[in-house]
């Protein structure tokens, strides 16, 4: 029987090689590019199933993870988010909104100093560093996100300037009742598949969320989720 030649194996390697050779700021502009290529590929978050775009979505995912660190370490509710912790959290989310702006199917808002207490806090960081095994500092970049709007979600793609590992802390999801399916957020493998990662309220997922693309599912009618992400670096790069 013939071998299956698997293109995006192919594509990926000379696309690897051609990102080795490049300086800091092609690559940069090199992984802005895929970033933005496989949310048009996959605009909605499924996985493409005809053959020749899923072999370009999955060169995506395999180029993106070799330009940087990709995986995703720890999910689960550390002890130090506590129910007064996520209460304020929630109260400064709640205050933020009325000043959210819409950039996409999604609104944000910046964090205020509820959240940069919180990214600045020593338990974070030693939890983002021993789930990665190297040495973080945080960037007091955080971003409030609500999903308030029925089909409202944020298409694959990765984080591409001044952080490269996102924990992303879900504070409240209303779910309507009877509801079959609820939104989750999606991180992608190398395979090209979906993974589904359902957080619950005070849950943190710490994503190396430049080499590895995530999506969030689109919220159905009466469902709202809010989640405050927070960047970090490694203290040395690769
Ligand atoms: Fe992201």
């Amino acid at each position: 029987m013939r071998k299956q030649v698997d293109v995006s194996d192919r594509l990926a390697g000379k696309l690897n090689a051609l990102s080795d050779g490049l300086d800091r700021y092609e690559r940069f502009g090199l992984h802005l590019l895929m970033s933005v290529s496989i949310g048009g590929v996959a605009p909605h978050g499924a996985a493409p199933r005809r053959r020749r775009r899923a072999e370009a979505w999955k060169t995506g995912l395999k180029v993106l993870a070799h330009i940087n660190p990709s995986g995703l370490p720890y999910v689960g509710r550390p002890s130090f988010v506590d129910k007064r912790l996520l209460s304020g959290l929630l109260c400064e989310a709640r205050e933020k909104e009325s000043v959210a702006h819409r950039t996409g199917p999604q609104e944000i808002s910046p964090g205020g100093r509820h959240a940069i207490a919180l990214s600045r806090s020593q338990e974070l960081r030693e939890l983002v560093s021993r789930a990665l095994g190297v040495a973080v500092r945080s960037t007091g970049i955080t971003t409030y996100l609500y999903y308030n709007r029925t089909g409202d979600h944020l298409f694959p793609h990765v984080d591409t300037e001044i952080f490269s590992i996102n924990c992303i802390v879900m504070l409240e999801h209303v779910i309507p009742r009877r509801a079959r399916s609820r939104s989750a957020l999606v991180t992608y493998g190398l395979d090209g598949r979906g993974r589904r990662v359902p957080l619950r309220p005070g849950e943190i997922a710490v994503l190396q969320a430049s080499g590895t693309a995530h999506a969030r599912e689109s919220v159905r009618e009466s469902e709202r989720v809010t989640l405050l992400t927070i960047g970090f670096n490694r203290l040395r790069s690769r």
